[in-house]
């Protein structure tokens, strides 16, 4: 669990200036930061981001580095160019590694790192925005991320089969828990494509919107979120994905134990504060949206 240092917000206008720091350049990989948001692109636009080993090396540290950037409250994973990611890349990752048993392990290992344990656990929001293609290992990451939205007519396919092998890593386990049983079956075994509509239907991702409004509707979100309490938002988040594993009963005692803990560990008392505007200032209503965070106690 974060420390009560660690949770703590800088103040507004010392987090301003910090997000003029200079971008790591990453040969793979490119970060853009602009009002608190951090796009993480991957970018091999003419390999449609197939994910290489520099490519998970790189988006490794970018990811450490942005988990402890006060600069940035939100990271967008998306693909340059015409593809979200075709999935690992065949020549590099598959091929380029079966004579070198170092090189397979230190990219299985990084490639599971930042696409799972990294993104699944990351300490501010993610959002998965899916440009165009996006085949299979790449749907680890869609599913990781805390939100996803897609272009229309973005392309999503479990190809796997139609080269001669399963949804490894952890995609099949990623599909049949986000997906409905039948659906992960379907697209599992078929390797036919569906389209960001379609996924948002199934509910694969939150919401698919006309490419041109792609960035814009990302944005949108991504601001919509900033405006609630960054400490809840990260508790919340932690607490549905532990609970999903879990009994009723050990659901019940974790929540109660997160909610003392982000009473405790909440830098803004967001509790109190939002209390107060609502029973004391009447200048809100929960029900219908977030207390004004820029207002003390
Ligand atoms: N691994 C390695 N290289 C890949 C790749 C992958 N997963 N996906 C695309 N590429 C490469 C192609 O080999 C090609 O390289 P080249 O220009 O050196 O020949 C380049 O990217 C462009 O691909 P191309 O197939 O010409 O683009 P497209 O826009 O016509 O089609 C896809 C895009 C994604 C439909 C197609 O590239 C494809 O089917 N890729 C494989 C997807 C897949 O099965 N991924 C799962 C891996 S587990």
């Amino acid at each position: 669990m974060a420390t009560r240092a660690a949770t703590k917000k800088k103040p507004a206008a010392k987090a301003a200036k910090s997000s003029k720091a200079v971008v790591k350049k990453f040969e793979t990989v490119l970060v853009e930061k602009k009002d608190r948001i951090a796009w993480v692109i991957m970018n091999r636009p003419e390999k449609r981001n197939a994910m290489s080993p520099q490519l998970h090396l790189d988006m490794n540290d970018a990811l450490e580095e942005l988990a402890i950037d006060d600069s940035v409250d939100v990271v967008v994973i998306t693909g340059a160019g015409k593809a979200f990611s075709a999935g690992q890349d065949i020549r590099l990752y598959f091929r380029g590694t079966t004579g070198d048993p170092v090189l397979r392990h230190k990219s299985k290992n990084a490639s599971h790192h930042w696409r799972w344990t990294t993104l699944s656990k990351f300490p501010k929001l993610t959002i998965a925005m899916v440009n165009g293609f996006c085949f299979g290992g790449a749907f680890t990451q869609v599913s990781a991320c805390d939100l996803a939205i897609a272009a229309d007519d973005a392309i999503f396919g479990l190809s796997e089969i139609n080269w001669g092998i399963l949804p490894g890593g952890i995609v099949s386990w990623n599909v049949v828990n986000t997906m409905s049983y039948r659906d992960a079956m379907y697209y599992a075994i078929t390797g036919d494509t569906f389209t960001g509509k379609e996924a948002a239907a199934m509910r694969f991702i939150n919401k698919s919107v006309p490419k041109a409004r792609l960035k814009a509707e990302t944005t949108k979100l991504a601001k919509k979120m900033m405006k609630k309490n960054p400490t809840a938002v990260r508790y919340t988040k932690e607490g549905i994905r532990a609970v999903k594993e879990m009994s009723v009963d050990q659901a019940a005692d974790y929540l109660n134990a997160k909610s003392d803990a982000l009473k405790y560990q909440d830098p803004e008392n967001g509790r109190q504060k939002g209390m107060a505007q609502f029973l004391d200032d009447k200048t809100y209503r929960p029900g219908l949206g977030e207390y004004d965070r820029s207002k003390d106690l």
